[in-house]
């Protein structure tokens, strides 16, 4: 099965009200006719306005976090019950400002992965080095690591809901984007890597978004190498017209 370009936008904690249901109303006019896969992670407060906007259009509405157990107990938490109540069908999961600013483990990560999976929500599990590990020649490693533990329990056939985010860390909100090869070289590592994990056709089938300052002016190099996929976007993919122009590659 051939792989779709997945071009995701991520709000982060961005936009009011009023800016979120524009902006959802402005991308479904402008992605209306395009035949990608194309997801937004709206913040939590917007989900259920923007889920209205977006309705039976081509847009999949996700969500940026999750929690790792059922509802119940857990002051601040959204479970994927909340979630799938007001529309949402993708998580992303494990992004490095979730790692790295709060503290997120590969453990709690992978609890996450595996509730969504379980109950019926599809995932972007973000992954990535930091500088010092790109540095120290180490990216691989990084990399190999946590899709082994952000994945762990996940079965073959699961894999058919998990997109994998590959966002090296100083690339994100830096303005510095991978090189095209580079990208290439670990995210060419990261599929031979589902492969060892599950084997060649989850490998083969499983997307690969690059993400880390990705904009039109790159998408058209970083999409044109053989083993990305698609783009998870932050800062360019809060209008609609910086994030359609890399819908078009
Ligand atoms: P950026 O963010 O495009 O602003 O670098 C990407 C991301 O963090 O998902």
């Amino acid at each position: 099965m051939a792989r779709t370009h997945y071009i995701a936008g991520n709000w982060k904690m961005n936009t009011s009200r009023a800016e979120a249901v524009k902006l959802a109303q402005d991308l479904v006019a402008v992605l209306k006719d395009k035949k990608g896969k194309y997801m937004i992670g709206v913040p939590f407060v917007y989900l259920d306005a923007v889920s209205q906007v977006i309705k039976g259009s081509n847009i999949i509405l996700g969500a940026q976090d999750v929690a790792a157990t059922a509802n119940g107990a857990h002051t601040g938490e959204v479970s994927t019950e909340m979630l799938k109540d007001v529309g949402v069908q993708t998580v992303i999961i494990g992004h490095s400002e979730r790692r790295h600013e709060i503290g997120e483990s590969d453990e709690l990560i992978n609890k996450k992965v595996r509730r969504c999976l379980s109950e019926g929500l599809d995932v972007v599990l973000c992954i990535g080095e930091l500088l010092a590990d790109r540095e120290a020649g180490n990216a691989e490693t990084v990399c190999a690591f946590q899709l082994s533990a952000d994945l762990a329990g996940v079965s073959a056939e699961q894999m058919a809901h998990v997109t994998i985010a590959y966002e090296p860390v100083w690339a994100i909100g830096t303005g510095k984007t991978a090189t095209p090869e580079d990208a290439e070289a670990i995210h060419k590592f990261c599929r031979e890597y589902i492969a060892k994990l599950y084997n060649q056709k989850v490998a083969d089938e499983t997307i690969i978004q690059y993400g880390g300052s990705m904009k039109a002016s790159n998408a058209k190099d970083l999409l044109a190498q053989p083993d990305i996929d698609g783009g998870l976007i932050g800062g360019a993919s809060l209008k609609a017209d910086t994030f359609a122009p890399i819908c078009e590659f």
